[in-house]
């Protein structure tokens, strides 16, 4: 693959669902998902991502006002596009909000959301977002009528779903893989083409992240299940450094990009 051309800097948002899920599984109040936002923050993240489930499996409405109160960098709110996490969104009025498809059986968010098939609810759901000053992101695949869909419906950002990528490329299916990652790379172009920013999740791990930082349209990277369970490892600032390091690297073009063709 050929370097990006002058790509800007990229984001790292760092999601912190997981460590909700181990505290969820007890019921106690620790590992405390808010103390692991402020590390990471410290640790260089440039923003923090949670989402406030239907069922509450991982944050809790709790967590959202404890973030906002401690963050001092951007929030970045995943949730369904309902009545209920709209009336919670206006209520906190969050730095962004990533609008993305819930099937309470899933394990995690499966596939993108279906936007081509719902334009004009859309349009209506993100409109009082977007005046209460919410960057509203829809979390797409990388569809061309998906990314056209989203610019009708007036979002402002799309997260491109790299989860179909990051599957192939653990289960070694090199070539499948490449034309998912090609695919990526054309949607990101597409969407910002159409004024769209573009940003990239799911799945994402320090093996794999190095082909999508180096799509030079996207501008952020929200990456959660791999850095929680490397922090049991080397903890948390740690996997963030070293995710970081990936990134930058693969943004220079110096190695994340030269082993796909
Ligand atoms: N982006 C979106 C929209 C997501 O729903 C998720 C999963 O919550 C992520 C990014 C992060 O995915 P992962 O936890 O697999 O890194």
């Amino acid at each position: 693959m050929t370097a990006p051309s002058m790509p800007g800097a990229l984001r790292l948002g760092v999601n912190v669902d997981h460590v909700a899920t181990l505290r969820n599984a007890r019921g106690t109040s620790y590992p405390d998902p808010v103390r692991a936002a402020l590390m990471a923050e410290a640790a260089g993240a440039d923003g923090i991502t949670a989402h406030l489930r239907e069922d509450r499996r991982h944050i809790v409405d709790d967590d959202i006002a404890r973030l906002m109160a401690a963050l001092s960098g951007p929030l970045n709110l995943e949730m369904a596009a309902t009545s209920e996490m709209r009336d919670i969104a206006l209520q906190h009025r969050p730095h962004a909000i990533c609008l993305v498809p819930e099937r309470r059986a899933e394990r995690t968010t499966e596939g993108g959301l279906d936007v081509a098939g719902d334009v004009a609810r859309l349009r209506d759901f993100i409109a009082p977002l977007t005046a209460a000053g919410c960057r509203v992101s829809l979390f797409i695949g990388h569809e061309p009528a998906q990314i056209e869909a989203a610019a009708e419906a007036g979002a402002a950002v799309v997260e491109l779903h790299t989860g179909a990528y990051c599957d192939l490329h653990a289960e070694g299916r090199a070539q499948a893989r490449d034309a998912e990652l090609a695919a990526l790379r054309a949607g990101a172009a597409r969407a910002a083409a159409l004024g769209l920013e573009v940003h990239a999740g799911h799945g994402l791990t320090f093996d794999s992240v190095g082909p999508v930082a180096a799509i030079p349209e996207v501008a952020e990277l929200n990456i959660g299940h791999f850095l929680i369970g490397e922090a049991v490892f080397r903890g948390l600032a740690g996997a963030i450094d070293e995710m970081r390091a990936r990134i930058e690297s693969a943004r220079a073009g110096l190695a994340g990009g030269r082993s796909y063709a």
